[in-house]
């Protein structure tokens, strides 16, 4: 569990877990000299390493990367020139990817696709979400160590809850949860083993969680025929939610928990006022999103914010900078609870806005709620090495020891 989801182990080292540097100074300089640069960010932040994210590596192809906000946001909302996968440049926005996941589908393909899933992911749903799966994981996650005086939070709490609610929510048994997690981008093979006899006893006897509905979903195809997705859609779909599902929302928890822990004063207020909790949880994920980057194909030559663009290059949208451009937010290094939430680029923009972003806020919001609920006095271990932030592409909280009363 603990080489699993440490952030500086080999799990995470393709994407840049070694980085123990602050970008944000490097993002603000290169931002000042131009919106849109020639390069990758993480060459532009000075590792010269391959790394892999989303678009990388790509060496044949020309790589920019844009820092301001509006260079990325227009990039977001533009799927026409920005497109989600190499594919939609080589043959066109309307191309089928067969066996692809909806990141990486374009035009009417992702829209019917995600047309079909999106109501169980709506903030009308949430309640369905936090009954089913999130309250009492998270529960059960305190319990394990309330009588303990002492909790590493990273791990023991952050770690688990969005790992064990997807896994929930596909009928997972929670002793092969960590099985999943261990395979996921090493073994797809084997989480398609765990899932394949769900799908087939949730087609033959439906119940309330996710893998059902997938099962159950029609659509109408092109000749106007009523259809069900294949197992082989739901395996994809089902790939996709536990990787972009699990990993994100357990680092930005942690973030979010441990830039609370940093200031004790907020930290009071938002126990004392949980009003104060949702815009907490907005302001860290403006301030430290744990997926500083997300790339795009451009379909056209194009001059954007400056900077000639071929087509067939890869654009990487820096929302880690973006969401600290000094256009939109007064003091933007600044971790401010208080100043007015406005939409940032921490769950993307446009027709791929996160799917998920309801449910992550879910988890966020429960599990921060137990804690202040649950741990009187909770605050860093000041006899443990403090927790930092670090990683590339994927930014998290290194341990979080913390101590309060034992109840
Ligand atoms: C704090 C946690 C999370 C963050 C910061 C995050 C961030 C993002 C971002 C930036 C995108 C857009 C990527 C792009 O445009 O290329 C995205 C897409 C997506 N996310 Fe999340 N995510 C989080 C949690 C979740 C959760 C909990 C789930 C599932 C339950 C989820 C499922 C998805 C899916 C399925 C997509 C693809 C949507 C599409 O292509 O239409 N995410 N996420």
């Amino acid at each position: 569990m603990r080489e699993l989801f440490d952030l500086q182990g080999s799990y995470n080292e393709v994407t840049g877990g070694l980085y123990s540097g602050d970008p944000y100074p490097i993002w603000h300089r290169l931002r000042e000299e131009a919106p849109v640069h020639a390069g990758t960010v993480h060459e532009l932040t000075g590792i010269p390493d391959t790394l892999y994210f989303q678009g990388l590596p790509f060496p044949d192809r020309p790589h920019f990367s844009a820092f301001s906000f509006e260079a990325c946001n227009e990039a977001f909302r533009n799927p026409a020139v920005f497109a989600s996968s190499p594919e939609a440049v080589d043959a066109g926005p309307e191309a089928r990817i067969p066996g692809q996941n909806m990141l990486a589908m374009g035009g009417t393909q992702h829209r019917r696709y995600r047309g079909l899933v999106q109501p169980s992911f709506l903030p009308s749903n949430a309640g369905w979400w936090m009954r089913n799966w999130i309250e009492e994981t998270v529960h059960l996650l305190v319990d394990d160590f309330a009588a303990e005086g002492r909790a590493e939070l990273n791990v023991d709490f952050c770690a688990a809850i969005p790992v064990l609610t997807i896994t929930g929510s596909f009928g997972v048994p929670m002793e092969q949860a960590l099985d999943i997690r261990a395979a996921l981008g090493r073994d797809q093979q084997a989480i398609v083993d765990i899932l394949t006899p769900i799908v087939a006893a949730r087609r033959a006897d439906p119940l309330d969680d996710l893998v059902s509905i997938l099962v159950q979903a029609e659509f109408a195809d092109e000749h106007g025929a009523t259809q069900r997705l294949s197992d082989e859609e739901i395996h994809t779909f089902s790939l996709l939610l536990l990787a972009a599902g699990s990993g994100t929302t357990w680092k930005q928890m942690g973030t979010t928990i441990t830039a609370l822990l940093q200031r004790p004063d907020v930290l009071e207020a938002v126990r004392a006022d949980r009003t104060l909790l949702r815009p907490a949880i907005e302001e860290a994920l403006r301030w430290m999103p744990t997926d500083p980057m997300f790339s795009r194909w451009v379909t056209e030559d194009i001059e954007f914010h400056g900077q000639a663009i071929p087509a067939g290059s890869v654009l990487h949208m820096c929302v880690g900078a973006a969401n600290r451009d000094p256009e939109r937010w007064d003091d933007p290094d600044e971790f401010d609870i208080t100043r007015k939430v406005k939409p940032t680029l921490a769950f993307g923009q446009g027709a791929h806005i996160c799917l998920g972003m309801h449910v992550a806020r879910g988890e966020m919001t429960t599990g921060i709620n137990a804690l202040l609920d649950r741990l009187p006095n909770l605050r860093l271990d000041p006899g443990a090495p403090a927790p930092s932030f670090v990683g590339m592409y994927e930014r998290g909280a290194t341990a979080i020891p913390v101590l309060f009363d034992p109840k």
